[in-house]
């Protein structure tokens, strides 16, 4: 079952192959559905924010049989909720030459492959192609060539504006909403992803949580961004506090690989998960998901960035796959980017431990020599199952985790 959230046809339209027909959302992922013929739209089974059922049918579609491909039937039924699926259904017949990565990408830009002009041998479509064909469409500044060349900085005025001091402790203002008031009860079914949210935080339950919580100085840190932001900007990429959080944790958990680990149904055994999958906790429109960056401890700050600004396009815009939404081993959850300081954040199983973030705030804090000063300050809290850790483990990976974002300089050290 998936509910039909979006749509992009109406009956009496004409629609080709590939054209996306219409958004379907399940407990897992949300899916565009797309053509499979080139024909008229005739009838629509389900309106809009119904429940679609796998298997039986979507739309039906009159074929235009002097094109020449009748398909048997007339009928697009709704595949399951699965994007590898959808990818595969829309590279199905097609004659373009591009490998499932440059597929890929173009799918999750909302590209037609039949568009883009192919500069590799026998007009392959390269990666670069689908980038320089989005970057046509919006403008963007492209990364750098992967051929190695050096883009010079942009004189200052070309480039983004310096961003003001102080910036991180700036909450945007409660967004005012419209006040509705109907006076009657209203009960609607909990479908999507709020209905996977029941599942999960059900199960969480179970896990008896240990919670710890600390404060941490990032007045270095914001320091450190303030710099290197522009460059990251440069390279086409939106770099936040986030990378940085996520990366020292990947630090912490080389050191305390329990926290990244999972404990199975009866409790019998614990697996050490070798990759370092960092969910991170997004609201968006159609409410929370946690999709994860993988494999963050072979990855750079600024991969980890790249990777959270594709997570974060596609979570605004519904269209995250299950291969982003699962497989996390380890989760941060920044609800500071929406205010408060401490919370009490609750694991998300199979995973053993997870951290929220408070809101960055400048308070008056005494330095070494005992002077005040303006410190950039931010909470943390943790929750750990305390099954299989015990207070202090979590304690010292927070101590360690502290230490390289209060002198960020020290994870040179440790990064590979
Ligand atoms: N305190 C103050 N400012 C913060 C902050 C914090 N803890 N974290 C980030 N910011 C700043 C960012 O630096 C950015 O400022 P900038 O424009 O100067 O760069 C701004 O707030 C917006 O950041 P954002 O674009 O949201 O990126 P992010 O990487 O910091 O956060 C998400 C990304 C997905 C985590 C965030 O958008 C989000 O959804 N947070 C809510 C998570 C949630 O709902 N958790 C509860 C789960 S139950």
């Amino acid at each position: 079952m998936c509910l039909e959230c979006k749509r992009y046809i109406k009956e009496g339209d004409s629609v080709s192959q590939f054209d996306s027909i219409c958004e379907v959302q399940s407990d897992k992922a949300s899916v565009t559905i797309t053509s499979r013929y080139d024909g008229i739209i005739r009838k629509l089974h389900y309106n809009l924010d119904e429940i679609a059922y796998v298997g039986k049918p979507l739309v039906d579609i009159e074929i235009d049989a002097s094109k020449g491909v009748a398909p048997e039937e007339d009928v697009v039924e709704t595949p399951p909720m699965s994007h590898e699926e959808h990818t595969h259904q829309e590279i199905k017949g097609h004659k373009t030459l591009a490998t499932p990565a440059v597929r890929r990408l173009a799918m999750e830009n909302n590209i037609k492959l039949s568009e883009v002009v192919g500069t590799g041998k026998d007009n392959r479509i390269l990666k670069e192609d689908i980038l320089n064909y989005l970057a046509k469409q919006t403008g963007a500044i492209l990364p750098p060539s992967p051929k190695g060349e050096i883009i010079p900085p942009l004189p200052k005025s070309e480039t983004m504006p310096a961003a003001p001091k102080d910036k991180a402790r700036k909450i945007p203002l409660p967004v005012s909403r419209p006040l509705v008031f109907s006076g009657k009860d209203k009960t609607e079914p909990i479908t999507g992803f709020h209905k996977a949210m029941v599942k999960t935080m059900s199960a969480a339950l179970k896990i008896p949580h240990f919670g710890y919580c600390d404060e941490i100085d990032l007045t270095q840190l914001v320091q450190l961004r303030e710099e290197l932001k522009p460059l990251a900007q440069i390279r086409g990429v939106k770099l936040s506090f986030m990378p940085f959080f996520i990366k020292a944790a990947s630090l912490g958990l080389l050191q305390y690989p329990i926290l990244n680990a999972s404990l199975d149904e009866s409790c019998q055994n614990v697996t050490y998960k070798a990759s370092h999958n960092i969910g991170v906790a997004m609201d968006t429109e159609q409410g929370l998901i946690v999709p994860n960056v993988k494999n963050v401890q072979v990855c750079s700050v600024f991969e980890i960035a790249s990777e959270l600004n594709r997570l974060q396009a596609l979570g605004s815009a519904g269209q995250l796959g299950t291969n982003d939404l699962t497989g996390g081993t380890f989760t941060l959850s920044n609800i500071g980017t929406i205010g408060g300081t401490y919370t009490k954040p609750v694991i998300l199983p199979p995973e053993v431990a997870i951290g929220a973030l408070g809101k960055i705030q400048v308070l008056p804090r005494f330095n070494g020599k005992g002077e005040v000063f303006k410190a950039q300050i931010m909470n943390v809290s943790w929750s750990a199952d305390h099954r299989i850790i015990d207070g202090a483990t979590m304690a010292r990976f927070s101590n360690l985790w502290k230490s390289y974002l209060e002198n960020p300089a020290s994870m040179l050290l440790d990064l590979k």
